[in-house]
C-alpha cells in the first residue's frame, strides 16, 4: 500500500463547475414513479465483493466470443477468419480492455453526475433517486476496474469521451445533465452492455454485465420519466437548447472522425500484428455480403436505435433537431442505415422497449 498523501500522482487538475445547490423543505412523495423507482432500488442493491465470483479465471478462448463493438461484425470478414486462433484471442483481449476501459471511465464521470443531481434538482423524489444511482455507479467503477485488471490492463479514457464527461460536469442546468448522461451517455452504455452481455460467452463478464445492465435500466428510466414530466413546463428556447445539448453529446460520442478512438484501435491491432491495411480491404470488399442478413439491410445502431427514440418520447426530437440527426447518420453510416431523408429516418425509428430491464437481457426483442 502507498504512503497516503493528499495529492496522489494518478489525479487530474480540478474542473470548475457552474452547479447550483438546491434545497428543497417539501419531504412528501411527489412525483410518485421516481419514488417508486428509488424503492426499486434501494431493494436491488447488491455488493460487487460478495455477490460475483472473482475467483473464476477468465477463459481467453470463450473470451474471444466478445463483440468488438464496431459497426460492421469485423469477425465475419475473410480477413479476420485467416488469422491465427492465438492473434484472434490476443486482438479480441487487448480491444475489449480498451473498450471496457472506456466503461470504466464513463462509469466515473456517471457516478460524479449522479452526486451532483442530489444536489442540483428541486424535487425530494429526485434527489432520493439520484442518491441511490450514486452508489449503484460507485459499484460499476468498483467491478469493471476489477475485471479489467484481470483481463489485461486499464486503457486511458478516449478524448472524445472525456469531452463529454467534462460537459455534462460543467453545465450548470441539471436538465442538461439529465439529458446528457442519463439519455445519450447511459442510453449508448445500456445499448453496448446488452450487445456484449448477450453474445459473449465468458461467464464472469456475463455476470457482471447483468448486474449492472439491470441498474443502467433504472438509471435511464430516470432520465425518461423526470425529463418528460419537464419538458412540457419550458419554453421554446430552452426546449431548443436541450436538444441541441442532446444532438452534440451523441455526434461527440460516435462520430466517426472523434479523434482518439480510432487512432488507439489501430494502434491495438498493429500490436498484436494485425494489418490494418488488409483488414480495411476485406472489410470494404466484403461489406454487402457480410450486411446482407441485416434485417431490411439496416443495422440501427445505438443513437438510431435508442437514444434518439429516447429524446422522441422525452419530447425532445424536434424536426428542427431530427434534421441534423439524420444528416450526422446519414454522413457517418450511410442512407442505407440513416434513410435517405427524414421522413424515411423517423419512419425507420422504433419504439423504446415497454420493459428496458427484460429487453437488455434478451427477454425482449
Ligand atoms: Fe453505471
Ligand atoms: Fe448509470
Amino acid at each position: 500500500m502507498n504512503e497516503f498523501t493528499l495529492q496522489t500522482p494518478t489525479q487530474e487538475a480540478g474542473l470548475a463547475t457552474a452547479m447550483e445547490v438546491v434545497y428543497q423543505w417539501n419531504y412528501d412523495a411527489e412525483v410518485e414513479e421516481l419514488r417508486n423507482l428509488y424503492v426499486k432500488a434501494a431493494e436491488a442493491q447488491w455488493i460487487g465483493g460478495r455477490d460475483i465470483e472473482w475467483e473464476r479465471p477468465i477463459d481467453l478462448l470463450k473470451f474471444s466470443t466478445t463483440p468488438l463493438g464496431a459497426g460492421i461484425p469485423m469477425e465475419k470478414t475473410s480477413y479476420w477468419r485467416s488469422l491465427p486462433q492465438d492473434t484472434v484471442v490476443e486482438l479480441t483481449r487487448r480491444t475489449a480492455a480498451f473498450r471496457l476501459s472506456q466503461f470504466l471511465h464513463g462509469e466515473q464521470g456517471a457516478l460524479m453526475v449522479a452526486a451532483q443531481l442530489v444536489n442540483a434538482v428541486p424535487h425530494t423524489d429526485a434527489k432520493f433517486y439520484a442518491a441511490t444511482q450514486t452508489m449503484d455507479e460507485a459499484r460499476h467503477v468498483e467491478v469493471f476496474a476489477r475485471y479489467i485488471e484481470k483481463l489485461d490492463e486499464i486503457r486511458p479514457i478516449a478524448p472524445s469521451l472525456k469531452g463529454i464527461l467534462d460537459q455534462t460536469l460543467e453545465t450548470g442546468d441539471w436538465m442538461k445533465k439529465l439529458v446528457g448522461m442519463q439519455i445519450v451517455v447511459e442510453g449508448l452504455a445500456l445499448y453496448a452492455f446488452r450487445e456484449m452481455r448477450n453474445l459473449t460467452a465468458e461467464p464472469l463478464l456475463k455476470d457482471i454485465l447483468t448486474y449492472v445492465a439491470r441498474d443502467e435500466s433504472r438509471h435511464h428510466a430516470y432520465g425518461v420519466q423526470y425529463i418528460e414530466r419537464c419538458v412540457p413546463c419550458l419554453g421554446e428556447r430552452e426546449r431548443a437548447e436541450l436538444e441541441d445539448f442532446a444532438l452534440e453529446c451523441a455526434r461527440s460520442l460516435i462520430d466517426r472522425n472523434a479523434q482518439g478512438f480510432f487512432t488507439t484501435l489501430l494502434g491495438i491491432w498493429q500490436e498484436v500484428g494485425v494489418d490494418p491495411v488488409a483488414m480495411f480491404n476485406s472489410l470494404h470488399n466484403e461489406r454487402d455480403e457480410i450486411t446482407r442478413d441485416l434485417p431490411r439491410g439496416r443495422r440501427l445502431g445505438p443513437v438510431q436505435g435508442f437514444v434518439i427514440p429516447t429524446l422522441r418520447r422525452c419530447g425532445l426530437l424536434s424536426e428542427r433537431v431530427a434534421a441534423h440527426f439524420h444528416e450526422f447518420l446519414r454522413d457517418n453510416f450511410g442512407s442505407r442505415v440513416a434513410g435517405d431523408n427524414v421522413q424515411e429516418f423517423l419512419q425507420y425509428l422504433p419504439e423504446l422497449p415497454a420493459d428496458t430491464a427484460k429487453w437488455v437481457l434478451g427477454e425482449l426483442q
